[in-house]
Order: structure tokens, then C-alpha cells, then sequence
């Protein structure tokens, strides 16, 4: 949530590489922008400038002057947490004199405390937010370097933060820290640049350093160095990111969702790759950290996500359970932290992001760790906090997700829990038949997925008929249910319309009462020990004269149309059968109007409370 993007070096227009960096984090939120610089005229310097516009990044930039020159700059995109989206509180901000501009991503928890401080000193604030403060706190330091300022500046906050800081009296540096909010830097050729995320950076340098919590960097245009908030020197070796530049681009599709969903087939062969061992008809998980002895001791479980990464973890534990034998269940992180549990030493806990940023889940990690407990990471983006912050565990590879809906994330989540879930089977009692039966299925599926996505057409179609509709209904059981709950959130977040999942077997307890003609069911119906259990449910719904979409592996009698999906092994079905209803979500959204990538109110990487 809020993307902050800087740059120094050896160019002298840096608004149109800012603008572009703050467009690649515009997932990050969107409700407002803005740009600071050192200005420049010739060789001479005309201190700070800054613009900021409510909107997207292209109201921005429709602002920002023609003479808005300068090699030193810093820009931010934001998701609104103190204060409205206006012009006001759109970052940068700046300190009484104009000296000083801050961008900021995170919360400061004690801002009113210092804002009333700073109030009584005699302080006028221009704008509500939690940012505005350090600015002044920044501006009023006697220290005597940019970095001491922001240090002393830091040191009075609580709260989470990645922050970039110009200042009129140090033209050639950018000072930036981080607590909790991620902050990387570029390293080029005669320039460096800071981002909240590699997408901003990628097009221009593939080198990258990212700061730990309680670290500090200043970055200069030929040079950069890293210290802690106390001061101290720390290492910093740039690393090279995985993916091209290209990676980061629309690819001829006309919105990154639309691009997500259809590189699934290529990302679930990614996840596979390198890990499958046929000779003992297990895979290799390198990075797990724990060992075939340790995997035995393990007697639950408990896996923690957000979300649509909680739904891949409500899968993933079935996967588990199944294939493991291992008692396992999945539980919002969000929930989870906040209600003093037991952590058992026995339990193995996993945390699930797509971002590797979300902060219930850093929160749940963190609150783990300092009771002992092992917790392994199901993550996608490398080097992320949860990455770090985990005492082992997978990367699911699926390439960045840009599209503020996670697709082609979800389905490697499922995929690589398969792939953890058959790893901790073959350490325990899952035969080596069950083992060869579960790695065929995996390899089969990119293919399948290629097969349900060519079916887009149809499913065009269908959406058709849903974009009338009010409210819907997911139903599915067991293996069904969690991939019912991540269509529905698919579904409501991207058109709007509101959505609700069940079990198929909960109906007659309540849900049965919304059933009528205006109320379509989409019902998850797969060809495993439960499907005449569905086709009742289905009975039921037919019954009340309620419109019914089934996915199933054949057709549904009782349904009024149906999705054939190809059938895999049972337990691997959930991770096919949820693809077409993001097409339907997608399709649906796109003759509603919706904006597709940019869903109103939300933001990726919820990196706030
Ligand atoms: C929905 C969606 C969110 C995220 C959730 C967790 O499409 O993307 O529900 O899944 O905010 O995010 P990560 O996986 O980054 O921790």
C-alpha cells in the first residue's frame, strides 16, 4: 500500500522516469500522487519544487510542468489511511520552509502525540496525515547531515515506515530508511534509484539492494551505503532480479488480470520445475529447512494468509491432511494475531503471501517467532519480509502479479502446497503409488489449465447472463468450498456484485431462503466420493427455481449450464477447477465497466492494519 519511488544520477529530466516508476506502482494505491525535486535551471539550483494531484498518477503528470527540471527526485502514489484523497494529503510532503520533502509508506502510530507536540510548538500542519510529521520533525533537527536529521527524526516515531527523504541543503543525496515497509534500491551506472518494489526499478537496473528493518541508506549519484538507525555500517551486496523488465509489461493483453490468468500454464510449470524426484516419487524443496526427522515430529499444521492467499491455504491444508496425514487447518492472519493463541511447539505454522509484505501476516510471523514457534513461508515475492522473516520454506514462482486481483499467484499457492503436502506425505506413510499417482497428476496440469483458458469464449458468454444479477451464491463442498470462496471474492471484488460462499451441505440451514430466479449459484460439482452429495444440493436449488452455473468434470442434469473442466487426480481438482470462474469474474467485471486492475477501495500488498 503507497509506492514510493526515488532517483539520482546522472540525468537531468527525472520527472518522466518518476512518473513511469510511480505508474508500475500504482497497484500499490491510487487515490492520489505527487513529485518532488531539486530543481534546476542550466547548472544552477532552484530549490525544492513539488506537485500533487488527487487521482490517478496520469492526473499527476498531466500537472507537472514543462520546466520541471532536476536530476534528483522523489514521487509517491497513495492508498489513503490519515486523511482523504486530496491534494493536501498527497505526498510529498514538506516542512515549514519547504526545505524538506518526505515520502512515506506505512503508518507512524503515535502521529497525533507529535502532531499536537509539534501544534503546541508553534507548527502549522497543511495537511491530516501521519507523514506530515516527520517532515517537520525532520525540518526542525539540529543535526548537522541529512542522515542525522532523518535519524533523529526516526528514532521518535512508532510505527511502520519506507521512507525517502530530499532536502534543499543537500542536493546531491536521497536519505532513505525502513521499518516494516519495503524499501529496495536500484543500483545503476552513475545513478541510483529507491522503490518500494522492484516493478519500479526493473527498466532501468536489474541490481538491487533491499533494506532490512531499523536500516538506513543514503544514495548519492555514483555511490550508496547502508547503516543501521544507530548509525553503524552494514553490508550490502546487490542482488539480481529474477525476471526481465518485459516481465512487468501488459504483453499485448489490455489489462494485467486478463495477462495473469493467462499465464497460468506457464507459472504452474515454473513452481514444478527442478523439485519433482522420480526416482523416490517425492519432490526436493530446498529451501524447506527442515529435515526428513524433524518433518516426522511434526504433529499440526496451522497455516496463516489473507485473503486469496488464505483460501490457497484452506486448500493447501486439505492437500495436507490428505496426503500427509497431518491434522492441518488454515486461519486469517488477521484473525489469527489477534486472539492470544496457543502456539504449540509441535505445530508447524506457515505463512502464505503473495506479496511477502502483507503486515497481518508479518504481524502473525513475527508474534510466532518470539514464542519459539517454527514457521515456514509460502511466498512469491523473493527477498520479501515474510521470506525473510521465515525460518524456511517455498517460493511459489508464479512472476510478478501486478492486477490488484491475485489469479495466477492463487493457483502456484495451490500448486506448491501439492508440492509441500506430497514432500511431508512421502517423509510419513503416503506410499510411493500414491506418491507416482499425485507427481502424474501435477505434471498434467498445465495442460489442463491451457485447455479450460482456451475455452475463454464460452465462458465470455456466460458471463453475459451474471451481469444483471444483485448477489450470488458459491456453493461447493470439501475439496469444492474453498475454491467456492475464492470465486465469490473473485468474483465481488472485480465487478462489484455482491457474492457469498457455503458449503453445498450448510444450504438447507440457513442460505436455501436467498434461493430464486434472480439469485444464479455457481456450484462446484467434482467427479470425487461427494458428487451425488452436490447433484442433491443442486436438486434443491433446481427445486426453488434458482439458475445454476456448475463446474464440474461432466454435465450437470440439473444445472443450467456447465463448465467442463478436465479431470485430474481428486486431490489436485481444486486447483483446476476455480480457473474458469476467474474468467467468468473477469468477463462479468469487463462488461460491467470495472475498472479491472484497479478495483475502487483496494490495494495489493496490504502493508496497514
Ligand atoms: C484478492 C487479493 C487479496 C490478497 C490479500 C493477501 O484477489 O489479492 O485478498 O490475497 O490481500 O495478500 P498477500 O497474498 O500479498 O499476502
Amino acid at each position: 500500500m503507497c509506492g514510493i519511488v526515488g532517483y539520482i544520477g546522472r540525468r537531468d529530466d527525472v520527472a518522466p522516469l518518476l512518473l513511469e516508476g510511480l505508474q508500475r506502482l500504482e497497484y500499490r494505491g491510487y487515490d492520489s500522487a505527487g513529485i518532488a525535486i531539486h530543481g534546476k535551471s542550466g547548472s544552477k539550483s532552484t530549490g525544492l519544487k513539488s506537485v500533487k494531484a488527487k487521482g490517478r498518477v496520469r492526473d499527476l503528470e498531466a500537472k507537472v510542468p514543462a520546466r520541471f527540471k532536476g536530476s534528483v527526485g522523489i514521487a509517491h502514489t497513495r492508498w489513503a489511511t490519515h486523511g482523504a484523497p486530496n491534494d493536501e494529503n498527497a505526498h510529498p510532503h514538506l516542512d515549514a520552509d519547504s526545505k524538506v520533502a518526505v515520502v512515506h509508506n506505512g503508518i507512524f502510530d503515535n502521529a497525533s502525540d507529535l502532531r499536537a507536540r509539534l501544534t503546541a510548538d508553534g507548527v502549522v500542519f497543511l495537511s491530516e496525515t501521519d507523514t506530515e510529521v516527520l517532515a517537520h520533525l525532520i525540518g526542525r533537527s539540529e543535526a548537522d547531515t541529512l542522515e542525522g536529521k532523518v535519524r533523529e527524526a526516526v528514532g521518535q516515531i512508532e510505527g511502520t515506515y519506507g521512507v525517502a527523504v530530499l532536502h534543499a541543503d543537500f542536493p546531491d543525496r536521497i536519505v532513505v530508511a525502513r521499518n516494516g515497509s519495503p524499501v529496495v534500491l536500484g543500483i545503476g551506472e552513475k545513478e541510483m534509484f529507491v522503490a518500494s518494489d522492484v516493478a519500479a526499478l526493473v527498466s532501468h537496473t536489474r541490481q538491487v539492494v533491499t533494506l532490512d528493518d531499523g536500516e538506513m541508506a543514503t544514495l548519492k549519484a555514483d555511490d550508496f551505503r547502508t547503516y543501521t538507525t544507530e548509525g553503524s555500517r552494514t553490508s550490502a551486496t546487490p542482488t539480481t532480479v529474477e525476471y526481465e523488465a518485459e516481465s512487468w509489461d501488459m504483453g499485448g493483453h489490455d489489462t494485467y488480470m486478463h495477462k495473469e490468468i493467462f499465464e497460468q500454464a506457464e507459472a504452474v510449470d515454473r513452481v514444478l520445475r527442478g523439485r519433482i524426484d522420480d526416482r523416490f516419487s517425492t519432490v526436493h524443496l530446498g529451501g524447506l529447512n527442515l529435515d526428513a526427522r524433524e518433518a516426522r515430529g511434526v504433529r499440526r499444521i496451522k497455516i496463516l494468509g489473507c485473503g486469496t492467499s488464505y483460501h490457497a491455504g484452506q486448500i493447501g491444508a486439505q492437500l495436507i491432511e490428505e496426503l500427509a496425514r497431518i491434522p492441518a487447518d488454515a486461519e486469517p492472519a488477521s484473525e489469527f494475531r489477534y486472539r492470544n493463541p496457543v502456539v504449540d511447539p509441535d505445530t508447524l505454522y506457515i505463512a502464505v503471501s503473495q506479496s511477502g509484505e502483507t503486515y497481518d501476516v508479518l504481524a502473525a510471523v513475527q508474534e510466532l517467532k518470539r514464542k519459539g514457534a517454527r514457521v515456514l513461508g509460502v511466498v512469491n515475492v523473493v527477498g520479501s519480509a515474510i521470506a525473510r522473516e521465515a525460518d524456511g520454506g517455498l517460493y511459489v514462482h508464479a512472476g510478478p502479479e501486478v492486477c490488484v486481483v491475485s489469479t495466477k499467484c492463487f493457483t502456484n499457492t495451490v500448486v506448491a502446497f501439492g508440492l509441500l503436502a506430497l514432500h511431508l506425505g512421502r517423509t510419513r506413510d503416503l506410499s510411493v503409488a500414491d506418491g507416482k499417482r499425485i507427481i502424474a497428476g501435477l505434471r498434467k496440469l498445465p495442460e489442463q489449465i491451457a485447455d479450460i483458458l482456451s475455452r475463454e469464449d464460452e465462458i465470455e458468454k456466460l458471463a453475459e447472463e451474471f451481469t444483471e444479477a444483485r448477489s450470488m451464491l458459491f456453493i461447493g463442498r470439501v475439496r469444492g468450498y474453498p475454491v467456492a470462496r475464492e470465486a465469490s471474492l473473485k468474483l465481488k471484488e472485480v465487478s462489484y456484485i455482491h457474492a457469498e460462499a457455503y458449503p453445498a451441505s450448510e444450504l438447507k440451514h440457513g442460505p436455501l431462503a436467498l434461493i430464486e430466479p434472480a439469485m444464479p449459484t455457481v456450484a462446484i460439482v467434482p467427479d470425487d466420493d461427494l458428487l451425488e452429495k452436490n447433484r442433491a444440493a443442486l436438486e434443491e436449488i433446481k427445486a426453488r427455481e434458482g439458475k445454476i452455473l456448475a463446474v464440474a468434470h461432466r454435465e450437470q442434469e440439473k444445472a443450467d449450464h456447465t463448465i467442463v473442466v478436465p479431470k485430474n487426480e481428486d486431490e489436485l481438482d481444486p486447483i483446476l477447477m476455480g480457473i474458469p470462474l476467474q474468467l467468468l469474474a473477469y468477463h462479468t467485471a469487463l462488461k460491467l465497466g470495472r475498472d479491472i486492475d484497479k478495483p475502487r477501495n483496494l490495494a495489493k500488498s496490504v502493508t496497514v492494519e
